[in-house]
């Protein structure tokens, strides 16, 4: 099986983006694994801090081993990570991927925090790639009354981009382009910056991951995979399906009490959603 690095360059070659899907529990890693073999699509399953404390650090590990034991292309990455121990329980696990998160920070504490998650990495030397991130697209992927504060004002430069990548040595860099994690309650799409990725792209040197990708339209998620996001993340959709699927269930029929009745439909709407992303993003 190719690695992530292989993946992402197969995908770059191919000019399409690789989907990356949140999950807190086996269910949901299990459906996205589901609309990874219904498409013959490679997936990423992400975990952040929360959900890898929900999910279990190594039961994450084990669940993508079981995934790959069956010959499934399932890549497991730790998502948005705020501290070096964090990112050492992830990389020691064996993820494929982490993601140092300091895109709060000054860029200088940032580009050297970012920096030392690189080094640990390499030092370790089992493959792990490091994703670096950079600007602000808000924090948390929910329903939102109104876009995180100060998106617009840091909407990430071809400079910053460069001098971020020169510092850190990353190998995957996430600007902010336009994109909020969440999505807006009242329906309103933000808008991709297209142009501000082909630029970054350039000036960074490495492949591209796009944070926040629901709530924006499939046109501009397409677009922006063909414009150097290699890596395409969605969270907000994935934990409404899996919602909206279990309530239809209860209210269909209130007296189950079987989990794994009352949870297949859940599971079944993250597939769905899956499956349409991971076509989208593969221009199918
Ligand atoms: O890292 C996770 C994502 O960037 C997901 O963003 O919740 O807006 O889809 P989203
Ligand atoms: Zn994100």
């Amino acid at each position: 099986m190719q690695t992530l690095r292989e993946a992402i360059e197969t995908a770059r070659a191919k000019g399409i983006a690789i989907g990356h899907f949140n999950v807190s529990d086996s269910n949901q890693f299990n459906a996205v694994v589901a609309a990874g073999v219904a498409t013959t699509l490679p997936v990423i399953i992400g975990v952040s801090e929360g959900e890898r404390k929900w999910i279990g650090v190594r039961n994450a590990v084990a669940l993508a081993a079981a995934a790959r034991a069956e010959g499934h292309q399932v890549y497991l990455n730790a998502d948005h990570t705020y501290s070096f121990d964090g990112i050492k329980e992830a990389v020691d696990a064996g993820f494929d991927s982490v993601i140092f998160d300091g895109s709060h920070l000054s860029m200088e504490e940032n580009s050297a925090q970012t920096r030392a998650a690189v080094e640990y990495a390499r030092a370790v030397g089992n493959g792990t790639l490091v994703e670096g991130e950079i600007g602000r697209i808000g924090t948390s992927s929910k329903l939102l009354d109104v876009p995180p504060e100060d998106m617009d004002k840091n909407l990430t430069t071809a400079e910053e981009a460069a001098t971020f990548v020169k510092e850190t040595g990353v190998d995957l860099l996430a600007p902010a382009v336009g994109t909020m994690h969440g999505r807006l309650k009242s329906g309103t799409e933000p808008k991709i910056d297209i142009g501000r990725i082909k630029l970054l792209r350039e000036a960074a040197g490495i492949p591209l991951v796009l944070h926040g990708g629901s709530g924006s339209s499939d046109a501009d998620l397409a677009a922006a995979g063909k414009a150097g996001c290699v890596i395409i993340h969605i969270n907000t959709d994935i934990r409404i399906a899996y919602r909206k699927g279990i309530e239809a269930a209860l209210t269909a029929n209130a007296d189950e009490i079987a989990p794994y009745k009352f949870l297949a439909q859940g599971t079944q709407a993250v597939r769905e959603i899956t499956e349409k992303y991971l076509k989208l993003f593969a221009g199918q």
